[in-house]
């Protein structure tokens, strides 16, 4: 099985999958369950970040068992899901970002696969923590489908759950921000440690604290992804289905000398 979807907020199942069935999949971080199913014959892999219900907070889903366990299953190309805030107007609620880039405001998460003794130590080049050919995949079908889709941007991922404070906002934009979530780190890290593509099509549901004159709730956020979890879906699947040609990226070789 070479495609994975993570779902993230407001996409908890395989909606457009056809014959799902679950797995299970043992790691050295605990086992995850998996949904396992077809779309146009291919196989793919799904799996909500936040567990079937919306159970898990950003800050302890347990990012190394999930991005572990699908490489067990095979999975080779991951496309993750994601409800964020903006930190520019124009990039409006139910757009899309295809995020390029990411700055890592996390702090008390596992966030590596390299934990040093007998392996040694492994710093991993992050200069694209993002697949190029999945990111150009997802643009090119986007916009076919006539989504709003923003070409790059830089994902801001804070540690939550709580939400930011307006000066947050304000200085996450002054650094090169675009979007603000708590669930890119360490998901696109662990990802890149193991030699996969990956790639998130960020959903934007609000303007970041203080940019909208009301207060930010998490009602909010899930009303907008309702509004839009089956265009995400669309994007997701129909992608995979044009993704079967090979790998043009380097992704796999990121350690290679
Ligand atoms: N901040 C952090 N995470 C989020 C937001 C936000 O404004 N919206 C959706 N996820």
């Amino acid at each position: 099985m070479e495609y994975a979807i993570i779902g993230g907020t407001g996409v908890y199942d395989p909606k457009l999958l056809e014959n799902v069935g679950t797995r299970e999949v043992e790691t050295p971080y605990g086992t995850i369950t998996v949904q396992v199913g077809t779309y146009r014959g291919v196989e793919i892999a799904f799996l909500p970040r936040h567990g079937k219900g919306h159970s898990i907070p950003p800050h302890r889903i347990n990012y190394r068992a999930n991005i572990w366990g699908l490489k067990a299953l095979g999975v080779r190309r991951i496309l993750a899901t994601a409800a964020v805030g903006s930190l520019r107007r124009e990039l409006e609620p139910g757009h899309f970002v295809i995020v390029d880039q990411v700055l890592d405001f996390t702090k008390s998460r596992a966030c590596t696969f390299f934990e040093g003794g007998d392996e040694g130590v492994v710093h991993t080049d992050m200069t694209e923590p993002y697949c190029p050919q999945l990111r150009a995949t997802l643009i090119e079908v986007g916009r076919k489908l006539g989504f709003a889709i923003h070409p790059r941007g830089t994902y801001v991922c804070t540690e939550g759950p709580r939400f930011e404070t307006p000066a947050e906002i304000r200085a996450f934009a002054l650094l090169g921000g675009d979007v603000v979530g708590m669930t890119a780190v360490p998901e696109v890290v662990l990802a890149r440690e193991l030699g996969l593509c990956y790639a998130t099509m960020a959903m934007v549901t609000n303007l970041g604290a203080g940019l909208s004159k009301t207060p930010l709730t998490q009602e909010e956020v899930v009303e907008i992804m309702a509004a839009n979890t089956q265009r995400v879906r669309e994007l997701a699947m129909e992608t995979v289905a044009r993704l079967r040609y090979a790998s043009s990226c380097q992704c796999a070789h990121v350690h290679a000398p």
